[in-house]
């Protein structure tokens, strides 16, 4: 595959041919995303929401058609299951669990630990704990929520977001996080541990975004995962895998083939798996004429996922929702448009109709080498 260097906004000029449409224009089926992936070994799907689920069957019926994975995208958070100390309410993660066991899907469970959308009770509590008393905290969201969905939920984020140069850390860790200041970070080794514990059929993933462009921003974030992962490893701690999140933004920063394929091999050169495990393209500051901007969206989805695909550690491709009917990128302040039109930054639009990103996505499928799929977790790291 050839390397390229794509620069923002030089995007359709980079000599891409154009993409062959795999999609009658009419909306006649032509194979699924989720065909194309399963041909190189790989998965395919996108993270949904109960409620989508509940209301909108164009859309449910876009999901069973085109996905063979799903990830919940806010219902197995902190926040949304325990609102309340030891008050669980799981009913919108339920449904979306039954629905990928209807339609026998595989399942992500995003994310065990996060520094973000806990409930507010939750870090008043670590605070007034002893150092016991705080690791028994975050210990007990894994005791609620992962045997809950054994044997239906494959593979879990288990610390999501470690990450936060910016924030000055030499280690370009997030300091400014609850488990950092309550734990350490040690709180990452403690909950890999216990999840392996918990769930030992589980592959667990450390999961993060701002690792795919080449930009300033991104080298401190990769070169920060990289020296994560060697001191995790040293510390005989249980990562199956990193899932590098994919929310691309290209016009607002480049993209180097080379550099990115060369940081997925240093992660797969450590017996990780990876997946993408949350992608989209934020397309505002791209051509206001929307065909152009979606073909400068599949160019670069293509460009990035040629890459991705490329490297057989790769097991998986989610979409941060399926249809530019519902993406966050809409809501957003940093990616929202400001005249209010949708983005357009995910494969299906918001008539559930198929886009060229679309088939950058299926031709990525079907170019890629197979992939070294590892469906559970790593025997060394049992
Ligand atoms: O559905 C409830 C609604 O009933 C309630 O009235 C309302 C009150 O605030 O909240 C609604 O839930 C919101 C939910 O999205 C569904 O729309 C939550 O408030 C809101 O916080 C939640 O935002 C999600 C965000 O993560 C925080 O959890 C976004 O949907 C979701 O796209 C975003 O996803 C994150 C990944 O988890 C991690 N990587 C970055 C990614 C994008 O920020």
């Amino acid at each position: 595959m050839r390397r390229r260097e794509f620069l923002a906004g030089a995007l359709a000029l980079s000599g891409c041919a154009p993409m062959p449409q795999s999609y009658a224009r009419d909306g006649a089926p032509t194979e699924s995303l989720a065909t194309r992936a399963r041909r190189s070994g790989r998965w395919f799907g996108a993270a949904i929401k109960s409620r989508q689920l509940r209301e909108d069957p164009d859309f449910t019926a876009a999901v069973a058609r085109e996905c063979d994975i799903v990830v919940e995208e806010y219902e197995l958070k902190r926040g949304t299951t325990e609102p309340k100390r030891d008050r669980f309410d799981f009913s919108g993660a339920d449904q979306i669990i039954d629905f990928a066991q209807e339609h026998r899907m595989r399942a992500r469970g995003h994310a065990l630990v996060w520094y973000a959308a806990n409930p507010d009770w939750l870090e008043p509590a670590l605070q007034a704990a002893d150092h016991a008393g705080r690791e028994k905290l975050m210990l007990s969201y894994i005791d609620a929520a992962m045997p809950r969905y054994a044997g239906k939920i494959a593979e879990w984020d288990v610390v999501n977001e470690p990450l936060e140069p910016n924030e000055g850390r030499a280690d370009g860790m997030r300091q400014d996080s609850m488990w950092m200041r309550a734990l350490g970070e040690e709180y990452i080794d403690l909950a890999f541990h216990h999840a392996r514990e918990t769930d030992p059929n589980a592959m667990l993933f450390l999961t993060d975004y701002g690792v795919e462009h080449d930009s300033p921003r991104c080298e401190r974030r990769r070169t920060a995962m990289l020296k994560l992962v060697d001191r995790l490893m040293a510390r005989k701690v249980p990562v199956d895998a990193i899932g590098i999140q994919g929310h691309l933004k290209p016009f607002r920063e480049g993209f180097n083939q080379d550099i990115f394929a060369r940081f997925l091999k240093d992660l797969s050169d450590r017996g990780l798996s990876l997946s993408i495990t949350e992608f989209d393209v934020a397309d505002r500051g791209g051509p206001p004429n929307p065909d152009k901007r979606d073909r400068e969206v599949a160019s670069i989805g293509k460009a990035f996922l040629d890459v991705a695909f490329d490297n057989p550690a790769t097991q998986a491709l989610l979409c941060w929702g399926l249809s530019d009917r519902y993406s966050w990128l809409s809501n957003f302040p940093d990616y929202k448009w400001p005249d209010g039109q949708l983005s357009r930054g995910l494969p299906l639009d918001d008539k559930m109709r198929r886009k060229p990103l679309w088939d950058a996505i299926g031709a990525a499928f079907d170019a890629a080498p197979a992939a070294r799929r590892q469906a559970s977790p790593r025997s060394h790291n049992a």
